[in-house]
């Protein structure tokens, strides 16, 4: 269980975690996140919650996690962005998250596009954002987040391409503590808040990636497209270089087919 005092204990941040709503159990953290975000919640609230009956994953699919063994929480911003600045969001989330768990751990976390977090090539976190917009401005964004910190056994359909923290360090994790680190580096990089501010840590996502220069297929709604990466776009895209053309994807599911 959850104990504010704990989560608070130590934070360093000013505006992330200023105000932290705890739960035992939930549907969705980004589901309450969003209800909150309706209702006018300061920039930095978080919703953090031990279970979620229905966790949400990218493209529709569920977030299952281990019930008191990892992360599941959920973080409003109100960025100064137009609507297709969006998908900076995730790669922004996804620097800060991996920064803190190489802060928190001795771990090198790699970024797979779009929003994934690996550790040895398996998946340990994802990240989901969530918009709502106005006159083709984002109103407010969630950042869900999802990370298997300390939970061992993965589903046989999970466990070749998934895994924990504590499985690749071989100890428990302080979860409060990268709780904490997380939240101290969204706010770090969430400084100046403007689409060219995000523009500028795509350079450092990339260098926490190993995509670039290997050939890729990306499944977008059943289609399939090959291709090697050359590198992102200004607002997030994935160039992908494909029969002497290039083209910028901003959805779909990757396989890495050569290493
Ligand atoms: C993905 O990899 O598909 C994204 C997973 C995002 C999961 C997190 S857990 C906290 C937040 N609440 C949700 O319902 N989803 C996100």
């Amino acid at each position: 269980m959850y104990v504010e005092r704990v989560l608070r204990k130590g934070l360093k941040t000013q505006v992330f975690g200023k105000k932290i709503y705890t739960f035992d159990t939930i549907d969705s953290t980004n589901n309450c996140a969003k209800a909150v975000a309706d209702c006018g919640a300061d920039e930095g609230t978080v919703i953090i919650a031990e279970d979620q009956t229905a966790g949400k994953g990218r493209l529709g699919r569920p977030w299952l996690s281990a019930p008191n063994q990892n992360l599941t929480f959920s973080v409003v911003v109100r960025p100064m962005l137009q609507n297709e600045g969006l998908n900076l969001l995730p790669l922004y989330a996804a620097v800060a998250v991996a920064e803190a768990i190489e802060r928190a751990t001795s771990l090198h976390a790699e970024c797979k596009w779009p929003n994934d977090l690996l550790i040895n090539k398996k998946k340990v976190g994802g990240i989901l954002i969530e918009g709502s917009f106005k006159d083709a401005k984002v109103e407010y964004a969630v950042i869900g987040i999802g990370i298997n910190v300390n939970q061992v056994v993965f589903s046989s359909d999970l466990s070749q391409t998934a895994t924990s923290l504590r499985n690749e360090l071989h100890a428990d994790i302080d979860r409060a503590h990268l709780f904490q680190e997380i939240l101290r580096s969204l706010e770090h990089h969430y400084k100046q808040n403007t689409r060219t501010a995000f523009q500028s840590i795509v350079p450092t996502w990339l260098s926490h990636s190993s995509m670039l220069e290997k050939t890729i297929t990306v499944s977008q709604q059943g289609n399939l497209v090959s291709g090697v990466v050359k590198g992102l776009s200004q607002d997030g895209g994935l160039i992908l270089q494909m029969n002497g053309t290039t083209k910028t994807l901003f959805a779909g599911d990757v396989t890495v087919l050569e290493h």
